[in-house]
């Protein structure tokens, strides 16, 4: 396999500074474990770690979904980066300069509009930037200000305006040399057939968006004061995907503040960050995502939720909080009553009181069964009864059963319920909320194994464990290739794997299984090749059974391959009479190491 932007060469010492332990363990929490480093996937949800990194063989497999490959296959999929892309971000991380790609094709293509994208949002970032501080920005700089923002706080957030003449990013994007194809790919502009090209933004306070590489991937702008919509958003692009995104992550992340606050609107970040709240984010203008607590996972393991204090941000929370959940996110809610929002809380009481609201921060299940309470007439004995069912199945939903039991402690005093009865109540309903989580949505999201692909798994086992034990133990590599041809294999990637493993091994005596890594390219072939390699037995096996055991494994390959050359025979007699007796000999072979 040839990839068409850098050579092998590169790509394999690119490949080879790069510690796959010291890279995945700058995103994940890896626990060292013997000779392995584990984790909780950071690719589906899961309770116990089936995530394993191994530095001997620099490569990354979850047991759980099966996903895995070397250093470039993790960046490629937590980051979302194309092949090139994960070689660049690698290459600047390992201080090796790259030479000058030589690109062709569709590829090229994309990954020149995503630079493109990104060249002109930083353009236009800037530009709006400007704007602010000259005399056409005068009225937004001062409704910034009335808003209470310091000078340091908007060079710190970028903020910016963007003109009133619909076209005037339009004639600088076009100055720097764009055309209108990009800048509407971009976002940035929208072409109207009647009356040509106009911008996306105008008249606005601009809130340049940054990813936490940051790179400026999209923009919010307001309008000044009450005009409609409020907020206009950019579109999704190729470097913009809003479900996968926070606003504020690229400061946030930086923080030294415990958790996480998620909050609803990006003034709300703005207005914690300046009162030094620096871990604040937002979402993009949707309700939050999977995609965005998966992303906050990386970062931290407590959330706050600030969310607006009237129904639709009760609403949001309520949400917010069965999302969490569902990730084991322990979620805490800022109360901000009597205020809207963060920003108006702390405009009106300072940092102090924010600091406290989130000492006094309460459990999610303490909300959620707070809002309940409302829902439900408490002097109706009936009523009474419904919420405390309610809140019963709230409490089944903690699986730690001390967290659990010390939650029903609180909610039985607090709302008069004898303890025991609770107890038993929320006993009864443990077993259907379990049953709850594994059907939920989230589960969905982990790859499932059909029949079909478990028969396949059971007839190409013996391929795929015969080229685990060769990447073990590379002394057994001469033994094997005696009797087994790359041929001999049903599958056809295994065959080339193992064709890969004789060529390793006779040009340089040993196997480097992530080199072998950089001849696939797609996301299967990835999986599919890091679960043979960093398979584990767990079992320590002395020579003699490791004799059996290869040889076991090369007779039924062997059986397998000569029934397949049998049946494509066809009436070739004289073929199929050969094919007979090598059948034969199978059964006298006999490896030793
Ligand atoms: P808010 O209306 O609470 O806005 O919407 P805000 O951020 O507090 O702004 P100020 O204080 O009124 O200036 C919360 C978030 O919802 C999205 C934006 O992301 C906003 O920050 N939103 C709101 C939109 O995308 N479009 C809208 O028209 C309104
Ligand atoms: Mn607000």
């Amino acid at each position: 396999m040839i990839w068409l932007y850098y050579s092998d060469e590169i790509i394999e010492d690119v490949r080879s500074r790069n510690d796959i332990v010291d890279v995945i363990g700058s995103y994940v929490n890896l626990k060292h474990k013997g000779n392995s480093y584990s984790a909780c996937c950071p690719f589906h949800h899961e309770k116990t770690p089936s995530f394993h990194v191994s530095r001997e063989k620099q490569m990354y497999h979850c047991f759980g979904c099966g996903v895995g490959g070397n250093v470039y296959t993790f960046i490629m999929e937590h980051e979302n980066m194309t092949f090139p892309e994960a070689v660049e971000v690698l290459a600047e991380r390992a201080g090796i300069t790259l030479p000058e790609k030589n690109m062709t094709g569709d590829e090229k293509k994309r990954a020149d509009e995503r630079t493109k994208i990104k060249d002109m949002n930083k353009l236009a970032a800037g530009y709006f930037h400007y704007l602010l501080k000259t005399d056409h920005g005068k009225t937004a700089l001062a409704y910034l200000k009335k808003r209470g923002l310091t000078d340091e706080t908007i060079t710190n957030f970028g903020l910016g305006y963007s003109d009133k003449y619909s076209d005037d990013l339009y004639k600088y994007l076009r100055s720097k040399g764009y055309s209108d194809d990009e800048m509407v790919k971009a976002g940035l502009i929208r072409i109207d057939e009647k009356h040509g090209p106009s911008d996306r933004f105008w008249n606005r306070v601009m809130y340049p968006i940054v990813d936490p590489n940051n790179r400026v991937i999209g923009f919010g702008g307001r309008v000044m004061g009450d005009g409609t919509p409020k907020y206009i958003n950019s579109q999704d692009t190729p470097v913009f995907d809003k479900s996968r995104n926070l606003y504020g992550l690229n400061l946030a992340k930086k923080s030294k503040r415990k958790g996480i606050i998620f909050c609803e609107g990006y003034m709300d970040v703005i207005s914690m960050h300046q009162a030094g709240f620096d871990n604040a984010v937002a979402s993009l203008g949707t309700a939050l995502t999977v995609g965005q607590v998966n992303l906050i996972k990386r970062y931290t393991d407590r959330v706050y939720l600030a969310y607006d204090s009237d129904e639709a941000g009760t609403k949001a929370a309520i949400r917010a909080l069965s999302i969490m959940r569902e990730f084991e996110m322990p979620a805490r809610v800022i109360s901000l009553k009597p205020y809207k929002d963060p920003d108006e809380l702390i405009q009106a009481e300072g940092t102090t009181e924010f600091e406290k609201r989130i000492d006094e921060a309460k459990s999610g299940v303490m909300f959620e069964i707070e809002i309940l309470e409302h829902n439900y007439n408490q002097n109706d004995p009936q009523e009474r009864t419904e919420f405390q069912k309610e809140a019963a199945k709230c409490l089944a939903r903690i699986l730690d059963p001390l967290e659990r039991d010390n939650y029903i402690e609180a909610v039985s005093g607090r709302y008069g319920i004898d303890k025991k009865i609770l107890k038993e109540t929320v006993t009864a309903y443990g077993i259907s909320a379990e049953n709850m989580i594994d059907k939920s949505v989230f589960r969905e999201q982990v790859r499932r194994t059909t029949p079909e692909e478990e028969k396949e798994k059971q007839h190409l086992k013996s391929e795929r464990v015969l080229i685990t034990w060769l990447i073990n133990d590379n002394m057994l590599i001469p033994a094997v290739k005696e009797h087994l041809e790359p041929s001999d294999f049903g599958d056809h990637l295994y065959a080339d794997v193992l064709n890969s493993v004789y060529e390793q091994y006779d040009s340089s005596g040993k196997v480097e299984p992530a080199v072998i890594m950089n001849h696939y390219q797609s996301k299967e072939e990835h999986d599919k090749v890091s679960s043979i390699m960093q398979q584990d037995f767990g079992v320590e096996v002395d020579a003699d059974e490791k004799q059996q055991v290869v040889t076991d494994l090369i007779r039924r390959i062997k059986r397998k391959s000569i029934q397949r050359k049998i049946e494509e025979a066809g009436s070739d007699f004289e073929l199929i009479k050969q094919l007979m007796q090598q059948k034969k000999s199978i059964e006298r072979i006999q490896i030793r190491i």
